[in-house]
């Protein structure tokens, strides 16, 4: 219950996350590679905390017999490869790092304005091959033209200001109401933004609606001689179609770095319709690939995890009801209590600490449809027994002290 945290850190995650667990006081090991499921029940039984990037799976046959576990790192942005429902019923949340590489996938999409103006992906090839290809016709300054973003959350809104900084006027379309940076002005509509663009960028995340969302219409609608940038999922874009405009010229030219159908590892071959296409940049879906978030990754997902381990706050979790006690006073002792959400719980929690005399400073609850996650600070003697008596409860999932 108040048990000795201890992180193991799987698949190379940077060092920087290790130096913040060792400053916050907390015993890290470090593995460079993911392990196969047995080894890894077995290895993480000697942990309360697993940190893991995209290749190591914590489905429920893990999961299940990780008895000691108190909280999940995703040292990456996504969580497909754990069993988030499951983490949740056994009172472990999940953390992420959803922002640290924000600016990487702007700064590519900058780049990709820039070289798709100048033609510079084929001329760079020809050049490799010995052949010199000087010419100006076709070649564009980005100053002065139009970027359509479609999506204007974090990404498309650092694209925005970075956007207007070379000189091209911003102009965006989003399905929530979005605050305009510097000069960008939101359209009523996709359609009006794919008729007035130059370029358009495409920062959705992968939903029902976005699926397919550009296709053989859209692509009409998009102003003859532009560029479609997607650096965004690889399902919102139909490539046959985007094939089409790119063929018949209405398009000069795309950047894609995410595909409906992605090589599983550097090994697997790449293939794509798109491939061979003039003036057509393809990447391996590395928009957020830099060092720079690596670093970032690691300090955000550690500090969420430090706040956890020593505060109780799940502020960010992805499978978690949202918590932020802030800090305890010196004087308080706090007990976290994860427990099923049924009715009554709080009437038994709050009639055992009325039994035990002791005085509650504050009290932070928040449920979601399967958990309710608490956490109360005291003032008083006796607590160590008072959270033993809540954790025997029929209805407690996991109860810590910190
Ligand atoms: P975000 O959640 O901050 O922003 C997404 C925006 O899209 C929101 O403002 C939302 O309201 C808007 N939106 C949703 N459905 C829409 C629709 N049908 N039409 C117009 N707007 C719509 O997400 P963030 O962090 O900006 O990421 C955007 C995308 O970039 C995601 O798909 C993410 O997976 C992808 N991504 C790709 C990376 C890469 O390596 N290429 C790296 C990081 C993120």
């Amino acid at each position: 219950m108040g048990a000795v945290q201890k992180v193991l850190l799987l698949e190379g995650i940077h060092m920087g996350a290790q130096q913040r667990f060792q400053e916050a006081g907390i015993e890290t090991d470090l593995l460079s590679g993911a392990l196969p499921e047995i080894e890894l029940i077995e290895k993480i039984q000697g942990y309360t905390v697993v940190g893991i990037r995209s290749k190591s799976q914590l489905k429920e046959s893990v999961l299940s017999r990780a008895l000691h576990l108190n909280a999940i790192g995703a040292f990456c942005i996504g969580t497909n490869q754990i069993d988030l429902r499951y983490a949740n019923s056994i009172g472990v949340p999940v953390f992420n790092a959803p922002y640290s590489n924000t600016r990487s996938v702007a700064e590519l999409v900058i780049s990709e304005m820039i070289a798709l103006s100048r033609n510079l992906g084929d001329i760079n090839s020809l050049a490799h091959k010995g052949q010199w290809k000087k010419s100006a016709k076709g070649h564009r300054e980005v100053r002065g033209k139009t970027l359509g973003i479609v999506g204007y959350g974090h990404i498309g809104s650092q694209v925005s200001v970075l956007a207007e900084s070379l000189g091209l006027n911003v102009i965006y379309y989003d399905i929530v109401k979005k605050l305009p940076l510097g000069n960008a002005t939101a359209m009523e509509s996709m359609e009006e933004l794919l008729i007035h663009s130059d370029f358009v960028t495409l920062h959705v995340p992968e939903t029902d609606m976005t699926r397919n969302m550009i296709g053989e219409k859209q692509l009409e609608s998009m102003k003859p001689a532009s560029y479609l940038i997607n650096a965004s999922r690889g399902t919102v874009v139909v490539i046959e179609a985007l094939v089409r405009f790119l063929k018949s010229g209405h398009l000069s030219g795309a950047a894609v770095d995410v595909f409906p159908k992605e090589p599983k590892n550097n090994q697997e071959a790449f293939e794509s319709p798109l491939c061979g296409l003039e003036n057509v940049l393809l990447t391996p879906h590395i928009g957020g690939s830099t060092e720079e978030a690596q670093v970032a990754i690691g300090q955000e997902v550690s500090e969420s995890l430090i706040r956890y381990l020593q505060m109780g706050s799940t502020f960010g979790a992805v499978n978690f009801p949202q918590v932020e006690p802030g800090i305890k006073s010196e004087k308080a002792q706090r007990v976290l209590n994860v427990h099923k959400n049924v009715p009554g719980v709080m009437k038994e929690i709050n009639s055992l600490v009325s039994n035990a005399g002791a005085n509650i400073v504050s009290q932070h609850l928040s449920t979601d449809e399967n958990i309710g996650y608490l956490v109360m600070d005291f003032e008083s003697e006796g607590i160590v027994q008072l959270a033993k008596e809540i954790d025997s409860m029929d209805f407690s999932i996991k109860t810590r002290r910190v």
